[in-house]
This record gives C-alpha cells, sequence and structure tokens, in this order.
C-alpha cells in the first residue's frame, strides 16, 4: 500500500491517553496529537481543503500561484499542496520572524518575500499590502484568507470531528481547542455536537486577545488587545471562521502558563509538541479539574510540533529571560497582587461623576489616579496631575464630569508579566495598568508599586 503524494497522508493522527500530567484529574483525557500529520501542525488539513476548494471554484488553475501572508503552519501546510499539485508559492512575512521559520518555508519550495515588521498593516510595505497587491499584480494567482475563508472549518468539519467521533466510539463528553483562526475549534465541534448536542466545548484563549469577552459579553473591547507572545491563537480580531455558537467557554490561559504546559507534555507524556499545545493543557486541565466527572472523556487537541519552538519555549535562558522559569530575581504582577493580601480594593469613578468628587476621592483614599468605569467595562481614566494641568488652564472643570476630562483607559496586563514589562509599559501617559486575578477581581498596578517590589528583590 502506498500514497499517490504526501498530502493523502494528512489526517487521521492518533488519539493518545495522557497519563501524568492529569494527576488529581477524574475522568479520561485524550490528546489528538496533530504533528503527526506530514507538516508538523493541524493547519495541513485546512490548507489542503483550501486549495482543492479554489480549484473548484475556478480560483485556481493550472499553473498557478497560492500568496499569503504566513510565517508559520499555515504556510507549511499550503507549500506541500503546492508541491503535490504543481503550483507556485509566495509568502509574505515580517522580518521579525526567525531565520528558521524563513527557511522552512524555502526548504520546501516556497519563495519568501521579507517585509518590514514596524509598519501598520494598511502601510504598502507591510506583509498584509504586499500579499494583497501580489495577488493583484500576478495572473491566477489565489489569496486563500485562512481567517475568513470557510473551506478552513469545513476542513475539520469533514475530517478532525468524525476522526474523534470514530476514536472514541462517540464517547466523547468534552472537546478542547485553542482558537486562532477558529477552524479547527469550530468545524470539529460543529460535527460533535450534531452527533451529541450534550458535548461540551471548551475555546482555548489567550491574554490579550478578544475572545473570551466577545463570548461573554458580545462585546469587542478593544482594551483586551494587548502584546503577548504565544504564537498561533488569540486574535484581535473575529475571523469568520470563529463560530461562537458552538464554542460554550473560554479559558485564558498566560504566556507562561502556555510555555510551562509544553514543557511538561514533552517530559511528562514524550509528547514533544508547540507551545498553543501547552496553553491547551494549561486550560482543558483548569477546567478538567474542576468540572470533569469519572465517566467524562474530554479529548484536547494539540496543533504542532515542538521543533518549532527550540529557541524559546524549549531553551532554558529565554525562558529564564522571560520569567518563566522559576527564579527569584523575577516577580511578577501577580506578586504584587498577592502581597496586598486581599486587602486592596479598587476605587473607580463613573462617566457622570464630578470632577470635584473624583479629586476628593483621590485626596481622601491617598492615590493618585482612577479608572473609569461603565457598565463594568473600563472606559477611561482621571489621574491626579493630568487634572491638575487641565484645571489650571480652565478652573471651571472641577464643576464638570468626568466624561469631559478623563484619559484613555488603562491597559489590561496578564497576571504573569514580569517587573520589567510593567515597568516599561508604566510611564508619563500610562501612569498605571490593571490586571484580572483568577476569580476576575480587577486590580491597580502603578509605578509605585513596580518599584516598591523591585526594592524588595534587592
Ligand atoms: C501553533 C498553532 N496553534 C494554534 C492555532 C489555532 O488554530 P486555528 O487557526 O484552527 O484556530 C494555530 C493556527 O494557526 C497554530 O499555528
Amino acid at each position: 500500500m502506498f500514497y499517490n503524494s504526501i498530502v493523502e497522508t494528512i489526517g487521521n493522527t492518533p488519539l493518545v491517553k495522557l497519563n501524568n500530567v492529569t494527576k488529581g484529574v477524574q475522568g479520561t483525557v485524550l490528546a489528538k496529537v496533530e504533528y503527526f500529520n506530514p507538516g508538523n501542525s493541524t493547519k495541513d488539513r485546512m490548507a489542503i481543503k483550501m486549495v482543492v476548494d479554489a480549484e473548484k471554484a475556478g480560483l485556481l488553475k493550472p499553473g498557478g500561484t497560492i500568496i499569503e501572508g504566513t510565517s508559520g503552519n499555515t504556510g507549511m501546510g499550503l507549500a506541500l499542496a503546492a508541491i503535490a499539485k504543481g503550483y507556485r508559492c509566495i509568502f509574505t512575512v515580517a522580518d521579525k520572524q526567525s531565520q528558521e521559520k524563513i527557511n522552512i518555508l524555502r526548504a520546501v519550495g516556497a519563495e519568501v518575500i521579507v517585509c518590514p515588521t514596524n509598519v501598520a498593516p494598511d502601510d504598502p510595505r507591510s506583509y498584509y499590502s504586499i500579499a494583497r497587491k501580489l495577488n493583484k499584480d500576478i495572473p491566477n494567482s489565489f489569496y486563500p484568507n485562512q481567517y475568513d475563508n470557510l473551506s478552513n472549518t469545513t476542513a475539520h468539519y469533514e475530517t478532525t470531528g468524525p476522526e474523534i467521533w470514530k476514536q472514541t466510539e462517540g464517547k466523547i463528553t468534552h472537546y478542547v481547542a485553542t482558537v486562532g483562526t477558529g477552524g479547527s475549534m469550530c468545524g470539529t465541534a460543529k460535527y460533535l455536537k450534531e452527533q451529541n448536542a450534550s458535548i461540551v466545548t471548551v475555546g482555548i484563549d489567550t491574554y490579550g486577545s478578544v475572545f473570551k469577552k466577545y463570548k461573554e459579553t458580545g462585546i469587542f473591547d478593544e482594551k483586551e488587545i494587548y502584546p503577548y507572545l504565544t504564537e498561533g491563537f488569540g486574535e484581535d480580531i473575529l475571523p469568520k471562521n470563529v463560530n461562537f455558537d458552538v464554542i460554550d467557554h473560554f479559558i485564558k490561559v498566560t504566556d507562561k502558563d502556555g510555555a510551562v504546559g509544553a514543557r511538561r507534555l514533552s517530559r511528562e507524556e514524550g509528547l514533544f509538541v508547540g507551545w498553543s499545545s501547552g496553553s491547551a493543557i494549561h486550560g482543558a486541565l483548569e477546567y478538567a479539574r474542576e468540572f470533569l466527572k469519572k465517566d467524562d472523556l474530554m479529548v484536547i487537541l494539540l496543533p504542532d510540533h515542538g521543533t518549532r519552538y527550540l529557541a524559546k519555549v524549549y531553551n532554558d535562558q529565554w525562558m529564564k529571560d522571560h520569567g518563566f522559569l522559576e527564579t527569584r530575581t523575577f516577580g511578577s504582577a501577580r506578586d504584587i497582587v498577592a502581597s496586598r493580601n486581599g486587602k486592596d480594593s479598587l476605587h473607580t469613578v463613573t462617566k457622570t461623576t464630578k470632577v470635584s468628587e473624583a479629586i476628593r476621592l483621590m485626596s481622601r483614599e491617598g492615590i493618585d489616579q482612577i479608572p473609569v468605569v461603565e457598565n463594568e467595562n473600563f472606559v477611561g481614566s482621571v489621574s491626579a496631575a493630568s487634572l491638575l494641568e487641565k484645571i489650571i488652564q480652565d478652573p471651571h472643570l472641577q464643576n464638570k464630569h468626568v466624561h469631559d476630562v478623563m484619559d484613555k483607559p488603562m491597559q489590561f496586563v496578564a497576571p504573569d508579566s514580569t517587573l520589567d514589562v510593567l515597568s516599561s509599559l508604566l510611564n508619563r501617559d500610562n501612569k498605571a495598568v490593571l490586571v484580572r486575578d483568577e476569580r476576575e477581581r480587577v486590580h491597580i498596578i502603578t509605578q509605585h508599586d513596580v518599584l516598591k517590589a523591585m526594592s524588595s528583590l534587592a
């Protein structure tokens, strides 16, 4: 028996029981190990599907060119599909990507155009703009757009879902996957829920991404967006492939917990997986410890392989530099909050609070800045220094509402943001940041808090 080309080996990945990281969890936890795909990731499934569907729709004809802005797993999947089907492949990548990733894509025959990172997405030099321009200029070229191309979801509906249903003999009760473009969660979840509507699905999101809040409140909250390190999931947009109707819950996982989770899967289970797999396992186990019962069967999708993360998650020095390996020299936002022993309370004002009242509150509590809240959303901030500046210009401001004078809202940071990250965020314009703890309580962290934490480490 043989396969006619490498793309025929995509799919039918194994389901492997987790035996060690699951201590203390009731029920059975299985991993769908997607690095067994030929491109070492789950994205092979949707890459070939996008190409085949484009051929059927007449968007891609013999001798055509596939163009995508990608540096990662989708690029690898598309490159394999292009080889099997005789297409040319051009990828645009940002210059922050490691040379290794670029070399991998070139190794499988792709042409890679390196574009500057530090330009806005709509700048003509950005990798988005260049991909779009190439698509316009090159005849018979196809721009798959993995975020909004629904062939992505369909690939998982047609393969990942049925595989898991068959492999578990219909006994699956919970499905967990990271959510980036949304394809691997939503296509699989839709299929599984059609077989058994009581299957619970848990999407893994990251701090700095919009999904969890959007699911829970229907609000696209730009204040949830900030840079994070984990690669492949969490977004600052709502891709068409994310179908919130088939995702029951979201759990957010920090960069650190994901990185530590990946290392645990490698060492304790022999599964040498990528960073987002660590995030998936961390979030899944958090859920499982609380909710999984003896007869339940949870399946967690592990998206890719560890080789892509040798310079990061699997490099001890990199882990230490980021405060992800326990060393005494790093404190974090979580430590600052913990040092208050639950004694802190967050003072807030609303948009309609009088400015004079906000000033009285600050002086009574001995604080220099206050978040402005509306319907539990953080919509602005006021600080003593900026109020003073404004009142000197116009003394009547004291009788106006906070709404008329407030500054932009404070940024949210992940609980494991290290002191050096916090200090780089706090400056003349951002006097404080906010952090949400595991119990969803919000705490404020000021420059003074960071200085105090740093001096206690010295
Ligand atoms: C490493 C990694 N993890 C997770 C994901 C998220 O999967 P999806 O795009 O199907 O939501 C991706 C997708 O790009 C990925 O490359």
